[in-house]
């Protein structure tokens, strides 16, 4: 079988490298994929929301099945370009990523079938907007409606930044069309969880937990990022508080969507607060999370291309899905100076004995060396039997590694090891 899959970043390289234990498959290519997945595929320099240069990428090479990983191309309809021609796909349809491309079509879903989240007003005129948060009860939280890579939401503490996010976002057009619209919601508290699902639309079977760390600082200082490192499970994460999540929110979030029309088949990626009145929903993404892929698909024991091919298929029902009762650790080394600016083309050595279980986020190979090429560079993962272990093994890896310039944070896993031991 060939395979094609979407995307170039570490969450792709995690996604390759799963789906190659299938005996069946025969060549993977990545487009754009990078310099760290071309050891493990082959990488076509066509860019990820290139729907017109992929599908005939994908009819010229006769790929039998296509992964689409980032969130852009499912916004844009890839999925519905390649199903055209005949090719199979993961990931869900263009009227179904909505979920995650339009903040506005989430919260009004929520609200239309009852699925906890925070209060919220939507706004598509400044004036009436900048009105609404003189009054509005700090922290108030302000979001672009559209994609925004993951930097269209502010947390204002005071008036003044609420004012400056809504003019930013509305006025300033600081992510573009995306900030037609805004919502303004409640700030909410508790600790966060990722869970990601599979979902054939009917049934959705979640995968092990994992915990994001957002900021590019130690002890969550700094600007938000794309995340700087996962772990899973996450221990706040109980058995109680997953049967509730199930019935309150991951169910009526997938009939609610085929109630709409709008079936949801792929990975439906659960952005969660704990908050003392349950839990409730931060965001949807319709996607792989990046980096909590490189957690969660390391301590998958089913085979991921047969469980991919169940969420297309409508069979995920009758599909076992098993994940492994071990914990793994995620750290991205990034570039100094990510998410803002920051240098690149230094050369990283990645010494064998540690190559394996790096997923390479933003490199490129020249003359044989592997050199920095993005803000997020490599994300280095470790599975062990407990969590302080793997958070232990991902740092010793991380030692091994060198490129000039890097910078990590070195509390990844601090606050889960902390909660782990108030549960315990
Ligand atoms: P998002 O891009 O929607 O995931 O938001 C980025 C981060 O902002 C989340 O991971 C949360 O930490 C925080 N956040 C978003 N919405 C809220 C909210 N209503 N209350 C508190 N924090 C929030
Ligand atoms: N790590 C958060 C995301 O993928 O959106």
């Amino acid at each position: 079988m060939k395979i094609l899959v979407v995307g170039g970043g570490g969450r792709e390289h995690a996604i390759i490298k799963k789906i190659k234990e299938n005996k069946d498959v025969t060549a993977v290519y990545a487009l754009p994929g990078n310099g760290g997945i071309a050891a493990d595929a082959t990488c076509v320099d066509v860019k990820a929301t290139d729907i017109t240069g992929i599908t005939a990428f994908a009819v010229s090479a006769g790929i039998d099945y296509a992964v689409v990983a980032p969130d852009d191309p499912l916004v844009l309809g890839l999925v519905d370009a390649l199903e055209e021609k005949g090719i199979p796909c993961f990931g869900p349809r263009k009227n179904a990523a909505i979920i995650e491309g339009s903040k506005v079509f989430a919260k009004n879903l929520m609200k239309k079938y009852g699925i906890p989240t925070a209060e919220y007003r939507v706004f598509d005129d400044a004036a009436a907007a900048l009105a609404y948060v003189e009054q509005a009860p700090l922290p108030t939280v302000v979001k672009a409606d559209g994609l925004a890579l993951g930097k269209g939401v502010v947390i204002a503490q005071t008036r003044q930044q609420a004012r400056d996010a809504v003019v930013e976002i509305m006025e300033d057009k600081k992510f573009g069309r995306s900030g037609d619209h805004i919502v303004v919601e409640e700030f909410l508290t508790g600790p966060e969880v990722s869970v990601l699902a599979f979902t054939d639309g009917e049934t959705l079977v979640p995968m092990v937990s994992s915990m994001d760390h957002k900021r590019a600082g130690d002890h969550d200082t700094g600007l938000n990022t794309g995340g700087m490192g996962t772990i899973a499970p996450n221990p706040y994460y109980t058995e109680e508080i997953a049967q509730t999540c199930m019935q309150t929110i991951f169910l009526p979030t997938i009939r609610a969507m085929k109630a709409e029309g709008r079936p949801f088949r792929g990975c439906l990626y659960f952005g969660l607060m704990l908050t003392p009145a349950g839990p409730k929903v931060i965001e949807y993404n319709c996607r792989f999370g990046d980096p909590e892929t490189q957690v969660v698909l390391p301590l998958l024991q089913s085979d991921l291309l047969t469980v991919m091919k169940a969420t297309t298929d409508g069979t995920l029902a009758h599909t076992p899905v098993r994940f492994s009762d071990r914990s793994a650790c995620c750290v991205i080394m990034a570039s100094a100076g990510y998410p803002a600016a920051y240098e690149k083309g230094y050369e990283i050595t990645l010494p064998a004995a540690v190559a394996g279980d790096v997923y390479v986020a933003g490199a490129k190979r020249e003359d044989g060396r592997l050199l920095t090429n993005g803000g997020r560079v490599l994300g280095v993962t470790a599975v062990a039997d407990t969590l302080p272990q793997a958070v232990a093994d991902a740092y010793r890896k991380v030692e091994q590694i060198r490129f000039e310039n890097a910078f990590y944070r070195h509390d990844i896993g601090a606050r889960a090891l902390a909660a782990g031991r108030e549960i315990i």
